[in-house]
């Protein structure tokens, strides 16, 4: 399997509740790698930008509010197969439907409120992570 980077993003109620280590935890357990990380404050025009593809959503107001509500920590995660492996140590988006040990069913509160984001195809990961880091700050 090919060596893959994606995007995640460990969103407002986690880093609220200082979950960050534990979040990050399970990535590394899982053998994926931090190559990048920041902690930012986005506005909710800037995570309007990032969630365009959702801009029919009746949630979209409401998703890019949240996004704005508090510090984000936006990383780059590096593995074999990283998109699919991230997504799986994620779980389900609602919180409800996620296999019990995923971040999701450990730590989200509900399906808007989910503890982190992760792509969910090549061209979107390379896409999300333009959006936040340049080459440079990207380290293997
Ligand atoms: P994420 O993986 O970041 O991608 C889009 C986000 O929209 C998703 O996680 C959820 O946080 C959010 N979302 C999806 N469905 C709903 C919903 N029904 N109500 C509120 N937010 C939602």
């Amino acid at each position: 399997m090919a060596v893959e980077r994606t995007l995640s993003i460990i969103k407002p109620d986690a880093t609220k509740r200082n979950l960050t280590g534990k979040i990050n935890a399970k990535f590394e357990d899982a053998g994926l790698r931090i190559v990048a990380q920041k902690r930012i404050q986005l506005t909710p025009a800037q995570a309007g930008v990032f969630y365009e593809v959702h801009k029919e959503r009746p949630f979209y107001g409401e998703l890019c509010d949240f996004m704005a509500s508090g510090p984000v920590v936006v990383q780059v995660l590096q593995g074999e197969g990283a998109i699919a492996k991230n997504r799986e140590v994620m779980g389900a988006t609602n919180p409800a439907d996620a296999a019990p040990g995923t971040v999701r069913a450990d730590f989200a509160e509900s399906v808007g409120e989910n503890s982190v984001h992760g792509s969910d195809a090549a061209e979107t990961a390379a896409k999300e992570i333009a959006y936040f880091f340049s080459g440079l700050e990207l380290v293997g």
